[in-house]
């Protein structure tokens, strides 16, 4: 489904990722993960367009979209969050998810809630809330949210675009046990909605747990890539964890 080809990235004097090969197959659920500053944001911006990329290219549904417009490969069906949430805080969380349904841009919000109330939207959108277990907050101002509801909020506007590949950028980063668990549900419906994950995390129960295949960066290079067994027993990916916050074996 999805395939990145020897992706390079340069910032300046900093080479952030150094010939990045691997793919993402339809309806796997598949991990990225790897230590602070190994490139793994830089990746996604890259998938979603926000970087164009040094060198290499992506391949998403056989369409080269490397150096595309985000607006472009979002409409070929890639949608992401965020590590630091972006949800819109002057919105209450049913706009958040209108906002994901509308693809048209609209003169005034009015004309945006009538269109919008007649295309039914509103009700896919309650929809979503529902499954992402938002529907008593409807109302609520996205900006009183805790940050476990606003991830969810996240993951539900991205999920209003109607995606094939959904892009997390740490999902369970700040959630408690009982949220990090409602999440790992979430990804099991998600997948079996037909659509694709590709997340980056950190939380090493959370990910090993969930992830059909694991790919490891490590100072902009693919160092390991496996399933989850296979990876957390990996010499090199135990050695690039060492002495970091993260523990491959927490
Ligand atoms: N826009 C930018 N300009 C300059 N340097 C950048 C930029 N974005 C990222 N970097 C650098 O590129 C490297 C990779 O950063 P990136 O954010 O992709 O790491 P990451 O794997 O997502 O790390 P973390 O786990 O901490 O989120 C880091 O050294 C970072 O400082
Ligand atoms: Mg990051």
């Amino acid at each position: 489904m999805l395939r990145v080809e020897n992706v390079k990235k340069r910032f300046g004097g900093l080479a952030a990722l150094k010939g990045v090969s691997f793919e993402v197959k339809e309806g796997e659920i598949h991990a990225l993960i790897g230590p602070n500053g190994a490139g793994k944001t830089t990746l996604f911006n890259i998938i979603n367009g926000f970087l164009r990329p040094t060198d290499g290219k992506v391949i998403f549904m056989d369409k080269r979209i490397d150096g595309l417009r985000p607006s472009k490969i979002a409409a070929y069906g890639i949608a992401r969050t965020f590590q630091i949430v972006r949800t819109f805080p002057e919105m209450s969380v049913l706009e958040n998810v209108l906002a994901g349904l509308g693809k048209e841009i609209y003169q005034s919000s009015k004309v945006f809630y009538e269109k919008v109330k007649k295309q039914g939207r509103i009700e896919k959108a309650k929809e979503l809330l529902k499954l992402c277990g938002l529907e008593e907050y409807t109302d609520t101002h996205a900006s009183v949210l805790p940050l476990g509801l606003q991830r969810k909020l996240e993951i539900a506007r991205a999920l209003a675009t109607n995606p094939k590949l959904l892009l997390l950028d740490e999902p369970a980063s700040g959630l408690n046990d009982n949220e990090t668990k409602d999440l790992a549900e979430l990804f099991r419906k998600i997948k079996d909605m037909g659509i694709t994950i590709l997340f980056i995390e950190h939380d090493m129960r959370f990910t090993m747990g969930i992830a059909d295949i694991v790919t490891v960066l490590d100072y902009g290079e693919k160092i390991a890539e496996g399933v989850p067994e296979e990876i957390t027993k990996n010499p090199k990916v135990i050695e690039a964890y060492l002495g970091t916050e993260s523990d491959i074996n927490a």
